[in-house]
């Protein structure tokens, strides 16, 4: 991958993907080892969310730390961005304090984009507005490999609010390119227009898209990005689209259960289906240092 920033999935092709995949699986040898190595002596890492985060932001600062580099964190609500400084300047700033590695979240579509314009230092997309989270879908693509080795003519359900969720986007980008068959089900207020044409197939009932699904995505309902009146109420969401036990039986007997996190439990996937022997919600954790370390290891090994 010879690139200064990974800004999203879009721009990946199958083979940088995959660069990306078999490093993050050295990574997570060292993860599960000694959680040091000396691959990022000298480089310095810093996040910048203008929106919430506990894993995505935890586990750059863990995947930095564990690869030996210098990691800052800027407070956004405690930050001259509080008093009004421009998004460049404030990446600027930090560029001139010798930042090798910038990675912002932000709530417009576009934010990293911009970024990576005014600056020499790489910038990582921790997750920009509606568009693409493309370190989440790099982690959900290595949980499927471990699991399932290959992607092709996978059947991979992702279920929930597909017109808010980057994580959606960066996947359908992902598995597609991989070679899987990507099918998208959810309420039609929250199915975004010609959604077929990123190649996937749309279901309005949730039992037909998991139907012998090898992989079932659930998603966060992104109430902050919504507007009011897109499903009648929370209970009826769950009844129509909730993943439950009863519903990953039309699965496969080997599919998997995967959410991004943070989940809203019993409304998205009940706990017991989240707590289920198929469920690879933890393991998409851990996955996600590994992939962060990998992605921070290729970007740095580029700059030197
Ligand atoms: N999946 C995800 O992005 O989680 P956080 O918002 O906790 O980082």
């Amino acid at each position: 991958m010879d690139r200064k920033d990974l800004l999203g999935i879009k721009d990946l092709s199958k083979e940088e993907i995959l660069e990306v995949l078999d490093t993050a699986k050295e990574m997570k040898k060292i993860l599960n080892g000694e959680k040091y190595s000396q691959i990022l002596k000298g480089k310095t890492v810093v996040t910048i969310f203008f929106e919430p985060s506990t894993r995505t932001r935890l586990s750059f600062e863990m995947a930095a730390k564990y690869l030996g580099a210098h990691y800052g964190n800027i407070e956004v609500a405690t930050s001259s961005v509080a008093k009004g400084e421009s998004l460049i300047d404030t990446i600027r700033t930090v560029e001139m304090m010798k930042a090798d590695v910038i990675i912002p979240r932000h709530n417009m579509s576009g934010a990293p984009h911009l970024m990576a314009k005014y600056t020499d230092a790489s910038i990582i997309n921790a997750g920009d507005g509606i568009n693409e989270h493309p370190t989440q879908a790099l982690l959900d693509m290595m949980t499927i490999r471990e699991k399932k080795e290959s992607f092709e003519g996978l059947k991979v359900a992702i279920i929930g609010d597909i017109m808010h969720s980057r994580v959606a986007r960066s996947n359908i980008w992902g598995l597609k390119k991989m070679g899987a068959e990507v099918r998208v089900a959810g309420p039609s207020t929250l199915m975004p227009p010609q959604i077929e044409k990123m190649g996937v197939k749309t279901y309005y009932n949730v039992e037909e898209a998991i139907k012998d699904a090898d992989v079932v995505m659930g998603l966060r309902i992104q109430l902050e990005r919504q507007k009011s009146g897109l499903f009648p109420s929370i209970d009826e969401y769950r009844e129509y689209f909730g993943i439950n036990k009863e519903r990953m039986k039309l699965a496969k007997a080997d599919a998997i259960l995967m959410h991004p996190g943070p989940i809203n439990r019993n409304i998205e996937v009940t706990s017991e289906a989240a707590n289920a022997e198929y469920s690879a919600i933890e393991e998409q954790v851990t996955n996600g240092v590994a992939v962060r370390m990998a992605l921070l290891k290729i970007l740095c090994e580029r700059r030197n």
